[in-house]
Formats: C-alpha cells, sequence, structure tokens
C-alpha cells in the first residue's frame, strides 16, 4: 500500500480536484484506491455525487472514537474507488490531537488495518499546516504539493517545502515530495514564464505533466461525477492519467 498527501497551506489549487482525479486515474490501472477527506470542510463527497456526508460516520469518529476505519468507508460509482468523508467535526482535531503523546503518528497507526485492502491511498489535506497535515505527511510515502503558476501560490509551496523539510528530518526521513501545477493557462504569459523557471530550479521535483485549465472539470464537479468519467478525453482527464503514469512509474520502478 503506497500512501500519498496533498497538502498546500492554501484552498482553491485543486487538492481535492487531483486527489479524486489522480485516484480515478490509478484504478484505470486496476489498483485499489482509497481517497481520505482530511478538510473540514468535507467537500469530497458531493464531488462524487454522495451528497453532503453524514456526520457520524466521518473520518472525526476514527480520529475520536477510535472507531475502526473499515466501519466509514464508503464505495463509489468508479470501480475500485472508496472513500472516507471527512465532517465539520474535524475542525477541532486541530485542539484536540496534540493532547496525546505522538499524536502525529496515529493517521499511520490507523491506515494499517486497511493496508491489505488498498493498493494507494490518497490524503486530501485541509488547506492550512497544522496538526491533521502533520498526520497526513508522517504517514505518507509521497507528497505531492499542487500550486499554480502564480506568485502567491509559489509562495506557499515554498513554505510548505520548508515545514515539510522539518516534519521531515523529525518524524518521516523517507518522504519524498513532488510539486505538481495545476490551472495552467497557456494563453497566459506569466503562467509560461514562472513554469519554466520552476523547471529550472526544481527539476525532478517537479512533475513534468502540467495540469491545465479545462472547464470539463467544473461541469463534472456539478455533476458529482470524476472528470475521468464525465470527460474521458477531455485535456484535463488526459493530463490526470500521465500523472497517474508519472506516479506509477516512481512507485512501481524496480530498484
Ligand atoms: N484543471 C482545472 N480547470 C478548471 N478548474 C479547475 C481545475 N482544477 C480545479 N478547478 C476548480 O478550481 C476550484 C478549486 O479546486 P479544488 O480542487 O476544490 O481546490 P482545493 O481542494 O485546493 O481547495 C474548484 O472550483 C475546481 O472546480
Ligand atoms: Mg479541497
Amino acid at each position: 500500500m503506497y500512501v500519498i498527501a496533498l497538502s498546500h497551506g492554501k484552498g482553491g489549487v485543486a487538492k481535492t480536484t487531483t486527489v479524486i482525479s489522480l485516484g480515478t486515474a490509478l484504478t484505470e490501472h486496476m489498483k485499489r484506491v482509497l481517497l481520505i477527506d482530511l478538510d473540514p470542510q468535507a467537500g469530497m463527497s458531493p464531488l462524487l455525487g454522495l451528497g453532503m456526508p453524514d456526520p457520524q460516520w466521518s473520518i472525526a469518529q476514527v480520529f475520536y472514537d477510535s472507531a475502526s476505519i473499515g466501519r466509514v468507508i464508503r464505495h463509489t460509482d468508479v470501480l475500485g474507488l472508496d472513500i472516507v468523508p471527512s465532517s465539520h467535526e474535524l475542525s477541532m482535531a486541530e485542539q484536540y490531537l496534540p493532547l496525546h503523546r505522538n499524536y502525529q503518528y496515529q493517521l499511520r497507526r490507523i491506515l494499517r488495518e486497511v493496508e491489505p485492502i488498498y493498493d494507494f491511498v490518497l490524503l486530501d489535506c485541509p488547506p492550512f499546516l497544522g496538526a491533521v497535515t502533520l498526520n497526513a505527511i508522517v504517514a505518507a510515502h509521497m507528497l505531492i504539493i499542487p500550486t499554480l503558476p502564480e506568485m502567491l501560490s509559489i509562495a506557499g509551496m515554498q513554505h510548505m517545502r520548508e515545514w515539510v523539510n522539518h516534519a521531515k528530518i523529525d518524524n518521516n526521513p523517507y518522504l519524498i515530495y513532488r510539486i505538481l501545477i495545476t490551472m495552467y493557462d497557456k494563453r497566459n504569459r506569466s503562467h509560461i514564464e514562472i513554469t519554466e523557471k520552476l523547471r529550472q530550479r526544481l527539476g525532478e521535483e517537479l512533475f513534468e505533466t502540467v495540469i491545465g485549465v479545462d472547464n470539463k472539470v467544473r461541469e463534472s464537479q456539478i455533476l458529482g461525477k470524476p472528470v475521468l468519467v464525465h470527460a474521458k478525453k477531455s485535456r484535463a482527464s488526459l493530463q490526470y492519467r500521465a500523472l497517474a503514469q508519472e506516479v506509477l512509474n516512481y512507485v512501481e520502478r524496480k530498484p
């Protein structure tokens, strides 16, 4: 089982979109995938056509009441794609978790239960760097930081890298991280220039795949379907498939 966290200290950088799209693309390779919504806004379930989740059955119960994670897993319409919903109650985790010793390892312990069931677990982090995000980073093998090719978003990404390097040294020395450019607009000069500069500076740390702006993403979300299902051949779908291939090449590479 390979665990990927998606995190950025800001909202609106396509974290949730990437979790759903990358997860769906991995199921096309017959991988069994679990998506875990760790954002107290709980926005992932409706995007998968499941409506607003019942707050009694969310990742919050697993954190607070030691409920089994198996009890809160739900299937989606995509074969091989399951989800653990979030709920508003998770916002208390920032105060609650640090009261416990070794709290940063809690999610890693929780995930042991599903180790035999899934090939990939994708963690959708909240848009701030706190106790929940730390849990995700400690539990993950890979961290993907999605960022827009815009200065504010890049600054947030840099901040995240520093924060992660700190967390990594203390708790998860083998974590690797990758930057993903999202909502790239090829008609925008500054997007082109910023992406070019990032590529020179970050080299391998930056995914070769870039996710462009595509209206099919919003359209599919309104319908509660992954873009890869709603618009199979859309630009975003092809790009997310290329991203999945890059991830698989990395994960399945022979040592
Ligand atoms: N490739 C894309 N093209 C167009 N719109 C996108 C794309 N990716 C995401 N969006 C839109 O941008 C907004 C933020 O995306 P979201 O995944 O919710 O970000 P986050 O989880 O980081 O807050 C959503 O309205 C989503 O529909
Ligand atoms: Mg989100």
